[in-house]
């Protein structure tokens, strides 16, 4: 590379990485650009978890640039923003704030509020450095574009996120095609692109000199920011493989225990079972012995009754006889008891 002011050296090593990589392929530009721009006041529209604006931050801190950091976010996410707006709960932000309070609180503010109505925390012509990364629809970003655009100043960069996503309504890449008829600017292709555009009167001289590369010299000079970013993003690859490597690690620690506890719970509901059925079974047992006994004694008393009914047969045939016999002998008495009375008669003639 010829142009000395452009050369690309001792790139700083990211800080901070979250497991949102969209932008991490950019952050070795984020560094050179404010070590040679130098910002007075830098804003960023859409911050997330922070990867761009913290990266942004640690070359102002490292370079001592000391530039004015802003970052405008509601922190409740959009359609675009990778994770659905449910899910951004306060701890987004509160995560953020914590990391970035300790680190950079003395030359950055976080703003939590809409982009529109941050706009009046901005006078005209003030901000060096916009980073526009909000909603992505091409409506949402030209909005963002023109009512940020009176904002900066002679010297004013804007960087535009997405610039080559060409799908669903993303719209980033129609307005950049636009833009560029306007102004002068150059564009990165990889991690979804990014749009570097110098709106002010007076193109810095480290965005000049990049701009007036022939088409092989900036392919060249960008190819290496491919490859830096490219570093980025395989060292954020590692770390979320880490991650899950991890993560699958706990979730096996914890399906062991709940299939142990499963084992756990089913030995003891097999003990349960096999107690109850023992139990079911004694009494059983007992009910059968004693329905025996029953019918035993109930046997008893049938033949005890069967006697009975003999004995009283016995005794009923006995009585008809004695009843025979005494009418029998009533006869024979009330014939001799006529003897007599006609003997009698007889004697008394
Ligand atoms: C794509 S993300 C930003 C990504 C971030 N620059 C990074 O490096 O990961 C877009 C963010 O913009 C925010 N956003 C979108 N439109 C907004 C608006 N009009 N006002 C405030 N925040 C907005 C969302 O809450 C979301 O966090």
């Amino acid at each position: 590379m010829q142009n000395n002011n452009i050369t690309i050296e001792n790139i700083l090593t990211p800080e901070f990485l979250s497991d949102i990589d969209s932008w991490h392929g950019h952050i070795p530009f984020a560094f050179e650009l404010i070590k040679n721009l130098k910002p007075k006041r830098f804003v960023e529209l859409g911050t997330h978890k922070g990867d761009s604006y913290l990266a942004f931050c640690q070359a102002v801190n490292h370079y001592q640039t000391e530039t004015e950091c802003f970052s405008v976010d509601t922190w409740q996410g959009d359609e675009h923003a990778g994770e659905a707006p449910e899910l951004y709960g306060e701890n987004i932000y509160e995560t953020l704030a914590a990391y970035h309070d300790e680190k950079y609180h003395t030359f950055s503010t976080l703003m939590k509020m809409k982009f529109d109505d941050a706009l009046s925390s901005f006078e005209d012509g003030s901000i060096d450095l916009l980073h526009i990364d909000g909603l992505h629809t091409y409506e949402a970003v030209k909005h963002d574009f023109e009512t940020w655009l009176p904002k900066l100043s002679n010297r004013g960069v804007i960087l535009f996120h997405d610039t080559i996503v060409n799908y669903g309504n993303f719209g980033v890449w129609k307005l950049w095609d636009e833009l560029l008829e306007h102004y002068p600017g150059f564009g990165f292709s990889h991690s979804y692109g990014l749009g570097v555009l110098a709106v002010g009167k007076e193109t810095p001289e480290w965005i000049g000199d990049i701009c007036s590369l022939d088409k092989t010299q900036f392919d060249l000079w960008k190819n290496k920011f491919e490859y830096f970013g490219n570093s980025v993003l395989s060292h954020s690859f590692k770390r979320q493989i880490h991650y899950f490597k991890n993560l699958f690690e706990q979730r096996d620690e914890q399906l062991r225990d709940l299939n142990e506890e499963k084992d756990q719970q089913l030995k003891e509901l097999g003990e349960n079972r096999d107690r109850q059925l023992e139990n079911k079974d004694k009494q059983l047992n007992d009910l059968n012995e004693k329905l025996e006994q029953a019918t035993k004694a109930l046997a008893f008393a049938q033949m005890i009754v069967k006697r009975r009914d003999q004995r009283l047969a016995d005794l009923n045939s006995q009585l008809e006889q004695i009843g025979k016999q005494y009418t029998g002998a009533q006869q024979i008495a009330t014939e001799r008891e006529c003897q007599i009375l006609e003997l009698t008669s007889q004697f008394s003639k």
